[in-house]
């Protein structure tokens, strides 16, 4: 299932390839182009959804020619990409492979690449249709695009569009990433872009939709009347990659839980949308994160717990503290976890609490929503020890062995009666094989038919920033004394377990 199947309900054989267009990748010569997106787009030629007439401009500060680019990905796609690679098949997307060095900032780089991109039109039939993907670090994104709009790169009419992908971090917190919307909002109209967030590219993710509202037996439980509390966990086994310097400034909430776990959160918990058009989806998910209940700084200490790793063992092997990673601060107070208990003031789920949290160098990866259903009145089974009553779950598994699990109780066969745990299982490799994939096809093809559905608006961005700003300043008032406060290798700090223990409630994952 494609994004473009929830969004259009397209019959399959309508899923076609991508209108002629040239993708340019500012930051080309980085990472995320080499592991991410060269892979992802290698995976949709295979699938024949790449247009016939397609091009790709990498555009970085790095000194290449043009065969060095082309040589450099040929060597980086036989590391990166998810499927054996077919030579005839990368050989086609090779030789549609450009390369431009320049400086972002400088107005002579758009000249040149709008030179190239008029040749590459006449080389390669791409019927100038541009879709700029911003893979470079935050600090570009305002220049990048009002250098396009200067260059006039960014102006559509009726025969081809502009599209800007712009990728994570949008923005560090309320007010910069509303002065980056501003920015925007200068040169480009809210259709023209495309802040990404990867889980929405997750094939579980986007099955949280058709999960929901494409089966009767959940939805009419999905309240508060049948739920007792949800829970969200994003656990990492890796530390900080080699990437210390972005993280120290960034940190776990802004890193992962105002991005990702809130868009896993919106999807849980929204109401139907209208339609599966971009804006009513997207209207849904504001009108969500609209009603968390804001975090007062007398609420950040009972609601929400951060913490930093110390050394210990994941997986079998040593590892350093976060403070003794390469380009950390000693004494960071940089946080590579945190758990929050938001609460969500409207009709649908008054009174029920979501425990999210995320943290690295858990002891597992594994990423999963966790729905506690009321327990029953248990007149019936008085005499039963009240552990033996346990509630009924549904688990749904994002990554990995992805798939959805229910648990319910049975009756242990025998005389007496004696009631245990027991699950149903579906498992997504078992039905459909999954296709291994980087998560990025569908964005970029969503992006290549102009479908936004899986792409956060502005609003959406905002109002993310607008739940952890408040917590973010708290923390700032009052830095923490006690990190590292868990080791590496274990479940995050006590505090976390408490969050939920101090309401009788604990975490589905916990050992
Ligand atoms: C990225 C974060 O957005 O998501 C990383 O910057 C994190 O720190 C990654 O490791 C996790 O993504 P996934 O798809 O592996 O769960």
């Amino acid at each position: 299932m494609t994004s473009a199947a929830i969004s259009h309900l397209p019959t399959e054989a309508s899923v076609r390839p991508a209108e002629p267009c040239t993708i340019v990748i500012f930051g080309a010569a980085g990472d995320l182009t080499k592991r991410l997106l060269m892979p992802a787009l290698y995976n949709l030629a295979h699938s024949n959804l790449l247009p016939e007439e397609f091009a790709i401009v990498g555009v970085a500060h790095t000194m290449m020619s043009q065969d060095d680019f082309r040589s450099k990905l040929s060597r980086d796609i036989r590391e990166f990409a998810t499927v054996a690679v077919e030579d005839q098949l990368w050989e086609r997307l090779e030789q549609r492979l450009y390369y431009l060095s320049g400086e972002f900032q400088d107005a002579n780089t758009y000249h040149q690449l709008q030179d190239l991109l008029t040749q590459i039109d006449q080389e390669c039939g791409t019927q100038g249709n541009y879709l700029f993907y911003l893979a470079t670090s935050a600090n570009f994104f305002c220049d990048i695009v009002a250098q396009l709009g200067a260059a006039k790169l960014t102006q559509e009419d009726d025969k081809h569009w502009r599209r800007v992908i712009i990728e994570k971090p949008f923005g560090h917190d309320l007010a910069s990433a509303r002065a980056l919307n501003k920015g925007i909002s200068t040169v480009l109209k809210e259709s023209q872009v495309y802040r990404i967030d990867h889980y929405l590219g997750k094939e579980t993710v986007q099955n949280i939709l058709v999960f929901r509202f494409g089966n009767g037996l959940f939805e009419p439980l999905w309240n508060r009347e049948h739920i007792d509390h949800i829970q969200i966990t994003v656990a990492e086994t890796v530390g900080v990659e080699g990437r210390g310097n972005f993280y120290e400034g960034t940190g776990a909430v802004r890193d992962m839980m105002q991005n990702h776990l809130f868009q896993l959160l919106a999807m849980t918990a929204m109401e139907p949308p209208i339609s599966f058009e971009a804006d009513a989806v997207r209207d849904e998910k504001s009108k969500l994160l609209k009603s968390i209940v804001p975090l007062t700084p007398e609420a950040v200490l009972h609601n929400a717990v951060h913490g930093q790793y110390g050394a210990g063992s994941v997986k079998d092997t040593e590892v350093p503290a976060y403070r003794s990673e390469p380009r950390v601060a000693p004494d960071s107070t940089t946080e590579t976890y945190v758990a929050l208990k938001l609460n969500i003031d409207n009709w649908r789920w008054a009174g029920v609490p979501f425990y999210l949290r995320t943290g690295k160098r858990l002891p597992k990866r594994l990423t999963e929503i966790s729905i506690q259903f009321k327990q029953v009145p248990s007149l019936l089974f008085r005499q039963m020890s009240i552990d033996s009553l346990t509630p009924n779950f549904l688990t749904i598994r994002i990554q990995p062995e992805e798939g959805i699990h229910l648990q319910f109780g049975a009756k242990v066969p025998g005389p007496a009666i004696k009631i245990d745990p027991v699950e149903m299982d579906f498992c997504y490799a078992n039905y459909f094989g999954m296709a291994p994939s980087t998560g990025y096809e569908t964005l970029l093809y969503d992006c290549m038919i102009g479908d936004a559905t899986l792409f956060q608006r502005a609003d959406n961005v905002e109002l993310g920033w607008s739940v952890v700003t408040p917590i973010l300043d708290a923390w700032a008032a009052t830095p923490p004394q006690t990190f590292p406060n868990y080791a590496a290798g274990t479940w995050g700090p006590k505090a976390a377990d408490e969050l939920l223990q101090k309401e009788g409630r604990r975490w589905r994952v916990h050992q």
